[in-house]
């Protein structure tokens, strides 16, 4: 059985991106692993939220989790603000990143791209945070979407230098947990690389039908092909790229026939796309609504998972102070 962990911030509603890469899979886990899900609010800082924003988002992940399908009984699933261990383990690895290698991920270089005014430590050390969330409960594999692989790699980059440091074969070296034979990435709709929250270029499970089906057909495309066979454009190939992970085989198939032969519309394709996306995420709208209706529920699942994860927590982190040479007096 391997021990299972994964988190999504809470910078919002869910998108597509985030259930096809993660969450979907997070629920095919937890019958037959040991599986800690959590909400990064932590992280979620870096961005400023204000503060009444901070716990409405937190609510609707947890309320998203739950209508995808996790069982709260059979997971840890928790808030990762409830876990204050996890905030001393990131301080103990901080101790061992170093400048150069955090400047260098391209996360960062991104982030402080995008946000040139708000350049914080934060997101300088976001990999040493997520470190220590998947370290903290000794995981072994992390199912997370393409976008994480780096995240991932310096998580175990980490946790190796901590056993070599102190000559301690301590922590597990997580491996990214793949379902196929690679991790997914679920494009933008405009043509851009990723769907994501901060690209504001999503397809939320929490969408209603209409406007799920209206941000489809607005999706970018091209003026279509004009000779057999001709090279698929970005924005083009994202659509097939969403369609191979939620149509049939053969659907794609036609698809890309007619784009070979040039006699595709693109109305059709987004029309074929809407209807598979929402048989996908349809199931979830109703128990969105229904679960976010209750606040005794969302208290005992977030009272429970706290509990369950500081347990997990508290041990490792114990025994982390002893390998450093923390000792009571
Ligand atoms: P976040 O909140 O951006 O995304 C949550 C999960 O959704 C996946 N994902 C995608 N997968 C495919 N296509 C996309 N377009 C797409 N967009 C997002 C992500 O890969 C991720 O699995 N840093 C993390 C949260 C985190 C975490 C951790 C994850 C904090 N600590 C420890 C794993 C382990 C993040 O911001 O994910």
């Amino acid at each position: 059985m391997a021990t299972v962990l994964s988190g999504i911030r809470s910078t919002g509603r869910l998108h597509l991106g985030n259930y096809l890469g993660a969450v979907k899979n997070f629920v095919k886990l937890q019958d037959e692993h040991d599986c800690f899900f959590f909400i990064a609010d932590y992280h979620s800082l870096t961005t400023h939220p204000k503060p009444e924003q901070l716990h409405q988002s937190v609510r609707q992940v947890l309320v998203e989790y739950l209508a995808a399908g996790l069982d709260p009984e059979k997971v840890t699933l928790y808030v990762q603000s409830d876990v204050p261990e996890i905030a001393e383990l990131y301080l103990l690895l901080n101790m061992n990143a170093y400048l150069g290698e955090l400047e260098r991920t391209t996360s960062f270089k991104d982030k402080a791209r995008k946000q040139p005014e708000n350049i914080n430590a934060g997101l300088l050390t976001y990999p040493v945070l997520m470190a220590a969330d998947i370290l903290i409960h000794q995981a072994t594999h992390v199912p997370v979407g393409k976008d994480q692989e780096q995240n991932l790699e310096m998580a175990r980059k980490f946790a190796k230098r901590f056993n070599h440091m102190y000559k301690a074969d301590f922590f597990n070296i997580p491996q990214p947990f793949n379902f196929g034979s690679e991790l997914i990435k679920i494009p933008g709709l405009d043509g851009s690389g990723k769907m994501g929250k901060s690209e504001g270029n999503g397809l939320y499970l929490s969408d209603t039908e209409k406007q799920l089906r209206k941000k489809v057909m607005k999706a970018k495309t091209d003026t279509g092909p004009t000779e057999k066979n001709s090279p698929v454009s970005e924005p083009v190939q994202n659509l097939f790229d969403i369609m191979k992970i939620v149509s049939d085989e053969a659907v794609l198939d036609q698809f890309k026939a007619a784009y070979a032969d040039c006699s595709i519309r693109y109305g059709d394709l987004k029309k074929q796309l809407a209807d598979d996306i929402n048989r996908e995420i349809a199931p979830l709208r109703d128990r969105i609504e229904a679960i976010e209706a209750d606040d005794d529920y969302l208290k005992k699942v977030a009272n429970l998972g706290a509990e369950k994860a500081r347990e997990s927590a508290g041990k490792t982190l114990k025994a982390v102070r002893e390998i450093i040479g923390f000792k009571p007096f």
